[in-house]
């Protein structure tokens, strides 16, 4: 203690030189804290206590006293009992009577709009039917600019579709149950494909902006699994396989219809982080080494639900720009807007003609 103190503090006398004498508060509060029961030691400093001596102490000093939460455990820690939570499926079944009570529509396909197929459904759907978001009790709304807020129900050729024009993001501070919790009622409403789209940085060096990619399989780890908590059981099984995500046959479709239109399409491996901060350049050398082609703050949580729920899905990824490190410039909200919006009357072509041929095979 006396080496302690030589090494790292200055004599009291010096301080006094320096500041002047301490305050009398001080001076009865030091004396204090030098109050021991027994008779004072030849060196004193010796038992000045160093701080909580248990754990159980530590425990009520950072939690407070034991009884806070009504639960003692054995090694002296209160653990507070976990927060009630609603019930997702509830949640599922009043959202569906609720667009139940407005259309009785029975859509195939199900059409997430991704950045820059903002007016999809307007240019490529015979529309039949439109539900505000705000309809739906409880439904979570989307704040993020450019992305609208409501389902269209109508047909592409002769497929009948459900369009999501706007989606939710984790970022926005919705609970992952309520991210996916469109992708379950599209689901329920009748739909057997789940279609994704995308606006993504390019990872893989072969990617130019403006670019189609389409995904054959993805990276979840960054983000929290939608299926955290109790299984619903009416959706599917507690650990759904996820080794063939993206649907091959479907895949395969698309591909032969980005050839047919003339578009170029590259294939690869999404990866979603829960942004809203772009990723910085040593993000991206480390998402490229993890195998990651594209990335982006959407998509793969709508895909696992939708696994779960036994849909069979694809997803195509417009590539806005190059993820943060592979040019100067800084990445911002506009410019990848602008860029997908550029892309759109090729990405509009190119999911309008996949979902035509995608409805005879179901
Ligand atoms: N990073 C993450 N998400 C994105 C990007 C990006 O570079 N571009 C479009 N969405």
């Amino acid at each position: 203690m006396k080496l302690f103190k030589d090494k790292f503090f200055r004599p009291d006398e010096e301080i006094e030189d320096l500041y002047g004498p301490p305050p009398d508060d001080i001076i009865e509060e030091t004396d204090n804290t030098q109050k021991t029961d027994g008779p004072a030691p030849d060196d004193a400093e010796e038992d000045i206590p160093m701080g909580p001596v248990n754990e159980a102490e530590m425990a009520q000093m950072v939690y407070g006293p034991p009884s806070w939460f009504g639960e003692d455990k054995p090694h002296g820690f209160p653990v507070p009992p976990p927060p009630p939570r609603p019930d997702p499926y509830k949640k599922l079944l009043s959202c569906y009577n609720s667009v139940r009570a407005i259309t009785d529509f029975k859509p195939k396909v199900a059409l997430v709009l991704g950045s820059g197929l903002g007016d999809f459904a307007e240019k490529s759907v015979d529309i039949r039917c439109t539900v505000d978001y705000s309809q739906i009790e409880g439904f979570p709304i989307s704040t993020v600019p450019g992305h609208k807020g409501r389902f269209i129900f109508g047909y592409i050729g002769e497929c009948p579709v459900v369009v999501m024009q706007g989606r939710v993001h984790y970022y926005e501070g919705y609970s992952m149950q309520d991210v996916v919790l469109p992708t379950r009622l599209m689901h329920m409403l009748g739909a057997e494909v789940l279609f994704l789209t995308n606006a993504s940085g390019g990872i893989n060096a072969s990617f130019s902006a403006g670019d189609f990619m389409l995904i054959t399989d993805h990276i979840s780890c960054f983000v929290p699994n939608p299926l955290i908590g109790q299984n619903i059981e009416q959706l599917g099984t507690r650990f759904p396989d996820m080794s063939k995500v993206y649907d091959p046959e479907i895949n395969d479709i698309i591909s032969d219809t980005a050839i047919e239109l003339g578009i170029r399409i590259q294939k690869g491996v999404y990866l979603q982080l829960t942004g809203p901060s772009f990723e910085s350049p040593a993000e991206i050398r480390m998402l490229r080494t993890f195998g990651a082609d594209a990335v982006g703050m959407s998509t793969v949580i709508e895909a696992i639900a939708a696994r779960h729920a036994g849909m069979r899905i694809c997803g195509i990824s417009c590539v806005a720009n190059l993820a943060c490190g592979m040019t100067d410039n800084p990445l911002t909200h506009e410019e990848v807007q602008a860029s997908a919006d550029k892309a759109a009357p090729k990405f509009r072509a190119l999911v309008a003609g996949s979902i035509e041929k995608i409805a005879k095979i179901l």
